[in-house]
């Protein structure tokens, strides 16, 4: 039997050609390159005007992937070889490891059991810090308010990895939209798909740096090559996005709201099924939660892989979100960059819960009947999972 919550959000077979026109615009003329030689606007260029508007930015720039968007976005905004910059505790590898292939020291900032960042941690940081990272988990928003005004007060910029959380919002507002650098990721498991890609949202100044970074250091006039004589000319790599690959952000980015409102109404059907029986790890405000993924807690980490197992057997997905922090991964300690982070501070709060904390995706293609089957299976195992954390 099929799985009925697939991990992807896009399902490409599943789309007709009516709701891909720019997939098969760039398929009909054959411009795989983002700049175009067509009548046809550059659909990078779509990508960009769409993300900057979405996420309340003077421009945008479109990039290979997250990871390298998060990397180019500290060069941009000047942090350093040995800069401490803070990042949620509880977030991807890549979010630190962005922050390390600059030279500067991931700092992990504690997380509650909402999965929302302490203010107060950021406050008590020990030491001069560079930027502050806040990473949206899972379709849930953090509600980042108090963090922005503590950055404006220690005057460093606010970078939100909106990876995981294209259209979630919280009571500050959507995803990103207090950033001065927002970063999103198209990779096969987030919100818009391409494969791969990434981008960053934030000022005109501040994203031309990054398209000189993504795009061999110098700005093209008229479409033809770099200007490489230009005195602002940096060394710098070939990070660009495709046009197929734009293409499809854009075909996904113009139906988002109907995206969003489907998954939305699938999460609202599953907890109703679920009922009082299970206890569901919510954001502190699950109205603007983006509807991908319901988390929940298990009892113990056993539990956790026990839970997956089962639900696998049920062919419904659940996966645990990350059972580290970066700072115990092995890439991390060897290195020694993160040497003086006293290892007894960690782990705490979300960070404890982390090798429990389960997450079953159910996206928008999931039919009711398939909502139901996934609740059947998760009341099933409900024994693997806590009540309260
Ligand atoms: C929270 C978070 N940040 C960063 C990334 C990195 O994005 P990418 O895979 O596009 O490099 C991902 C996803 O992979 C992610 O989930």
């Amino acid at each position: 039997m099929a799985v009925v919550n697939p991990h992807q959000f896009f399902d490409l077979p599943a789309e007709s050609p009516d709701t891909l026109p720019y997939f098969h615009a760039v398929l009909g003329d054959g411009q795989l390159f983002r700049y175009v030689e067509s009548e046809r606007e550059s659909a990078n260029t779509a990508v960009e005007r769409f993300f900057a508007g979405y996420f309340g930015k003077e421009a945008a720039v479109a990039v290979a992937n997250g990871t390298v968007g998060l990397r180019l976005s500290l060069q941009a905004a000047g942090v350093k070889p040995g800069d401490r910059v803070l990042v949620s505790a509880y977030s991807f590898i890549a979010c630190a490891m962005a922050v390390a292939s600059v030279g500067a020291v991931p700092v992990p900032m504690d997380m509650d059991t909402a999965l929302t960042v302490d203010a107060a941690a950021l406050k008590a940081a020990e030491g001069p810090v560079a930027a502050v990272m806040v990473v949206h988990v899972q379709g849930h928003a953090v509600p980042v308010g108090r963090v922005r005004e503590l950055c404006d007060a220690l005057g460093v910029p606010l970078i939100e990895d909106v990876c995981q959380g294209v259209g979630a919002a919280s009571p500050d507002g959507r995803a990103g939209a207090l950033a001065d650098i927002a970063v999103t990721s198209f990779q096969q498991s987030k919100q818009i798909s391409s494969g791969e890609g990434g981008l960053v949202a934030g000022t005109a100044d501040l994203v031309e740096r990054v398209y000189r970074l993504s795009d061999l250091g110098a700005v093209r006039h008229g479409g033809g090559l770099p200007d490489w004589d230009d005195e602002r000319a940096v060394m710098a790599d070939n990070l660009r996005l495709t046009e197929l690959q734009a293409a499809l952000v854009m075909d996904q980015a113009t139906a988002l709201d109907d995206t969003l409102a489907r998954q939305r109404a699938n999460r609202a059907r599953l907890k109703e099924a679920l009922g009082s029986q299970v206890t569901v790890l919510d954001s502190e405000h699950p109205a603007g939660d983006s509807g991908s993924h319901t988390l929940f807690v298990a009892r113990t980490a056993s539990d956790a892989q026990q839970f997956c197992a089962a639900l696998k057997a049920e062919d419904v997905v659940a996966r645990v979100v990350w059972k580290k922090t970066f700072l115990e991964y092995g890439v991390f300690r060897q290195s020694g960059l993160t040497d003086e982070l006293s290892s007894q501070q960690w782990p705490k709060t979300a960070v404890a819960l982390g090798p429990r904390i389960l997450s079953v995706p159910v996206s928008k293609y999931v039919p009711e009947s398939g909502v139901a089957r996934v609740a059947e299976a998760v009341l099933n195992h409900r024994q693997h999972l806590a009540r309260e954390w």
